[in-house]
């Protein structure tokens, strides 16, 4: 693209996007089963993306000159805090910026002897380890139980040093959708000293609506003793519109550890909440109005189908030959895997075969022991779908097995271990992708099993080393 000369029409520009759009994956219906959640009510997200569109050119940079940024917030964060056990937090862009921010507060309210380290479950978000880079600290991994897939209590207790400033756990998880043991965990960091953060990204605007409904949910919150901050995405099950989550602390100095605030230079005083500083209102916006057109009953209700059509989902799944549901989910959230015995398949070649169905199914890598599987995210609208998913399961399932797992080129895996990556530009990383048959400037519909299978097969730095460079080449 450059700059066209002359300016162009709304409706031109509406129409090259809606092209540019064409080989996305929808973001309605629920048959993507990953990054989009769905209420299956448009009348809420038409709600949401007005009042998005009349905050849209507010900047928060400056909560005195558009004290609307400063009411809401309130709002959104205080309804968090409200449903969650209290606290005072901070509106974020998301997931990760909700950690960073957690994981900045813990660094500044300790000084250690050395390199500030922190403990964190091997299923826990990579939001962790990207805030640990950032801000210069080591993560200490913790194991969970291979059967339960919930994070080892002992292993936090082993984990935790005299530079240990933050404690980490996940309510729930996303690869296995289950709890870790808050209280216990939480209990173990409080009597060392050492704050615990609970990660709820996916769960925090979730859980409770699930135990309301019936579903049976530990305390999990900022009510649990020795739980110091929470994370609590409101772009996921809050369903507000991306770039909308919140991070609560128990203490308000925490909260202040989070600030950042600069008047070292001649420019305008610099006050910030977040990591990013200009930014639009618009995503506030979106959260406040879904919250006022969801409401309590809104939500409750969308808990109710999102708990049915998670059970319908699970024990669907169990019934599938080949397949098992990993770990006991109590969330929505649901992980399943081969059976790795006569019947089982090769999950990546499932994941391919049900996209050729329509349905985007995420496959996950095998990782510390954990198995490769494929993860589902049942949200508001999955009910009314759930018996076409299952089948489409059970189909994708008997095609893999036809199909047998990818078939690697001989010596492919050692060839990609031993790539020298910084000898090869983007151009030569995408030739020798394409003469194994990865098509990395491909659209629609790209089967990815073999470039899974390869990934599966190295070790997860060289997994990161290879997904930077494929993050290069398709930008090239
Ligand atoms: C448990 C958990 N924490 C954190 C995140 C990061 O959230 P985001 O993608 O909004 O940055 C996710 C995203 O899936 C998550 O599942």
């Amino acid at each position: 693209m450059s700059l066209p000369d002359k300016g162009r029409s709304t409706e031109e520009l509406l129409a090259e996007i809606a092209r540019l759009k064409r080989d996305d994956l929808p973001v309605r219906g629920g048959k993507v089963t990953a990054y989009v959640y769905d209420t299956g009510r448009p009348e809420v997200h038409e709600a949401a993306a007005r009042a998005y569109f009349e905050m849209l050119e507010v900047n928060t940079l400056d909560p005195t000159a558009f004290p609307s940024v400063v009411e809401m917030e309130k709002q959104v964060v205080g309804a968090v805090a409200e449903l969650l056990g209290g606290g005072s937090g901070v509106f974020t862009s998301g997931g990760t910026e909700s950690v960073m921010l957690a994981v900045k507060a813990a660094r500044d309210s300790r000084e250690t002897g050395g390199r500030p380290r922190m403990a964190v479950p091997v299923t826990a978000h990579p939001a962790f380890h990207k805030a640990a880079h950032y801000l210069g600290l080591a993560v200490d991994a913790v194991p969970v139980d291979p059967v339960t897939f919930r994070a080892s209590p002992g292993g936090v207790e082993a984990a935790i040093t005299e530079d240990t400033v933050l404690v980490v756990a996940s309510a729930p998880s996303y690869p296995q959708g289950v709890i870790d043991p808050i209280a216990e965990i939480a209990g173990i960091a409080a009597a060392r000293g050492v704050p615990c953060h609970v990660d709820a990204c996916v769960g925090g605007w979730l859980l409770p609506w699930l135990r309301e409904a019936g579903a049976d949910i530990p305390p999990f919150d900022l009510s649990v003793p020795g739980v110091t901050s929470l994370s609590c995405d409101l772009h996921k099950f809050g369903y507000a519109p991306k770039g909308a989550s919140v991070v609560l602390f128990a203490d308000p100095a925490m909260r202040r550890r989070a600030y950042f605030a600069s008047a070292s230079w001649p420019g305008y005083t610099v006050i910030n909440a977040t990591v990013q500083s200009s930014k639009s209102a618009g995503p506030l916006g979106g959260a406040w109005a879904t919250f006022q057109a969801l409401g309590r009953e809104g939500y409750l209700e969308l808990g109710r189908t999102t708990l049915a059509a998670a059970r319908e989902l699970r024990e669907g799944i169990a019934k599938i030959p080949g397949l098992r549901v990993l770990g006991d989910p109590e969330s929505a959230l649901v992980a399943f895997g081969s059976t790795g015995d006569d019947d089982g398949v090769d999950v990546f070649v499932l994941s391919d075969e049900a996209r050729k169905r329509g349905w985007f199914l995420q496959p996950q890598l095998s990782y510390a022991g954990i198995p490769a599987n494929i993860h589902i995210t049942v949200t508001g609208v999955t009910l009314r779908g759930v018996e076409a998913m299952l089948e489409v399961i059970a189909e994708a399932v008997e095609a893999a097995r036809e199909r047998g797992p990818a078939e690697l080129p001989e010596g492919l895996v050692e060839l990609v271990a031993g790539l020298d990556l910084d000898a090869l530009d983007d151009a030569a990383f995408g030739e020798l992708a394409a003469a194994v048959g990865v098509d990395l400037g491909g659209s629609g519909q790209p089967e990815m099993a073999v470039v899974n299978a390869v990934l599966d097969a190295l070790p997860a730095d060289r997994r990161e080393a290879i997904l930077i460079r494929f993050l290069s080449v398709i930008y090239a």
